[in-house]
């Protein structure tokens, strides 16, 4: 083991930081100043005055994150949160509404949010809205206090909102005095919400760029607490890369004019039960099968959900959970199969409101668009596909199809950037499931990569691919 391994846990266990892989390098640095700092270079002094020095403590996990932030930082969910979702909550309810910065690093995320209040409410926003950001760092909570900045901060800002809100200062620019006050900054560990409480409840949290540091377990853990801070009908928004990473079943993602957020979770709808079910034409990824009861399953599944693991058994709701999407997507497949796409249509819709992400569920729904002649849903749900999974070269495959079989007015470019997807993933990785994670691809790699090259070599060819899509596509 390495020496350095009880500081790595010991960081885990107080921030949740995951100090791997390219985060190593920041730990070994943090680790010499550490030394020159107390002149103790035996580690196991080191790790006894670390634990029991809280300011010492600090120091150390100021050399560790990632601070790394600027204005007007993503910029279409805070223009769509200043401009359409808090208006809309003025309108319902009483002010002062309160947004939070979990992991405000500098301070540039919620003053942002301040400039762009002030923008759209004038004096009267500071009346109509409490501002607080908190960090684990303290030393970037200082720099936030002091709300001087240099160069960099201002990359992403326009050039009339500096002038508007900065004054120079020894070289840098200062934030005019009354926003700077408005916002208020407390150290915060998102660990330990009730310890370090910020106040709140919150109606928003924005915890951008902050969940990429932390493993999926810890990124769960912090879930619960910010639902703790969280009002009752508040909402959260991630990073857009983080979205995904997110979704961990403890809150529900919800879009609103092309921007995800979460809020808190409804309990689980029932998804629709089937009565009967036909056997299984067409391959699913499960290992024992769903036994001739099937039509009884998805009642069961989607109770078991609802019912079986008290909430500190972690592994029990998550199978519960893979459960719950599962089953309905082996019956959503055989109803496909049955050509019953009306009730695989349902059953998929219900599912999708589960579980928006699901790229099995997608791509099912985006085949049975297909069949009941809806190839522009079809093209949506087969987008969305690609959106989640990247390298799923059926939704890529189909989509193509739908230009090509002239289910919609051809996009010769669009097709054949399609179909060259399926034919570069299907070469980098022959066998590939394109990220299916229950359902088997509707048609085998193989054929699917041989007909995308076809296609490309022959431009808008006459081939089609029934015998290969036949019942799926
Ligand atoms: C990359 S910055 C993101 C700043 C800002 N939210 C943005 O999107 O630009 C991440 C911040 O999260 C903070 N952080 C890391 N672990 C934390 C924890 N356990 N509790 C609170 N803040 C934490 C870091 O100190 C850092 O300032």
């Amino acid at each position: 083991m390495s020496a350095f391994a009880p500081f790595k846990a010991l960081v885990h266990q107080r921030c949740g930081l995951h100090l791997e892989g390219l985060a190593e390098a920041r730990l070994f640095r943090a680790m010499a100043s550490l030394q020159a700092s107390t002149g103790l270079t035996d580690t196991a002094q080191l790790l006894t005055q670390l634990t029991s020095d809280a300011a010492l403590f600090d120091q150390f996990v100021s050399q560790l994150t990632v601070n790394e932030t600027y204005f007007y930082r993503e910029p279409d969910a805070l223009n769509w949160l200043v401009n359409r979702y808090l208006p809309k909550r003025l309108a319902a309810g009483d002010p002062p509404l309160s947004i939070f910065s979990a992991g405000c690093s500098s301070g540039e995320e919620p003053y942002s949010v301040a400039m762009m209040l002030f923008e759209r409410f004038g004096e009267r926003a500071k009346a109509l809205f409490n501002l607080t950001g908190g960090d684990l760092d303290h030393q970037v909570l200082a720099k936030a206090r002091q709300a001087v900045y240099g160069g960099m901060a201002f990359r992403a800002l326009s050039a009339d909102f500096k002038a508007r809100y900065f004054s120079p200062y020894k070289g840098r620019f200062k934030l005019h005095e009354s926003l700077r006050q408005w916002v208020t900054f407390c150290p915060f560990n998102l660990l330990n919400a009730a310890e370090s409480s910020p106040g709140g409840p919150f109606d928003v949290i924005l915890f951008r760029n902050v969940s990429i540091y932390f493993d999926q377990q810890t990124r769960r853990r912090i879930h619960q607490q910010l639902g703790q801070l969280l009002a009752p009908n508040g909402i959260l928004l991630c990073g857009v890369t983080e979205t995904m990473g997110n979704d961990l079943g403890v809150f529900e993602l919800v879009e609103a004019e092309g921007v995800f957020y979460f809020r808190r979770a409804e309990p689980p709808t029932a998804v629709p039960t089937v009565s009967h079910q036909p056997p299984l034409p067409m391959g699913d990824k499960s290992d024992g099968g769903i036994g001739d009861s099937a039509g009884n399953d998805l009642e069961l599944a989607s109770s078991g959900a609802l019912a079986p693991a008290a909430p500190s058994c972690e592994q029990a709701t998550e199978k519960a959970q893979t459960d719950s999407i599962n089953h309905p997507l082996q019956n959503a497949q055989r109803l496909l199969n049955q050509n019953a796409f009306d009730d695989a249509a349902t059953l998929l819709e219900a599912l999708l409101k589960q579980q928006p992400w699901s790229t099995d569920a997608l791509v099912l729904a985006g085949l049975v668009a297909r069949w009941q002649q809806q190839p522009h849903h079809a093209y949506d749900y087969f987008k969305r596909a690609i959106y989640v999974a990247p390298e799923c070269w059926p939704a890529h495959f189909y989509l193509a199809e739908l230009y090509r079989q002239g289910e919609l007015s051809d996009e010769p470019l669009q097709r054949r950037q399609r179909y060259a997807a399926v034919v570069r993933l299907l070469t980098a990785a022959p066998t590939s499931d394109g990220g299916l994670e229950t359902i088997a691809p509707p048609l085998p790699p193989g054929d699917a990569r041989f007909l995308a090259e076809r296609y490309l070599e022959a431009g808008n060819t006459t081939l089609v691919s029934t015998s290969t899509t036949q019942g799926v596509g």
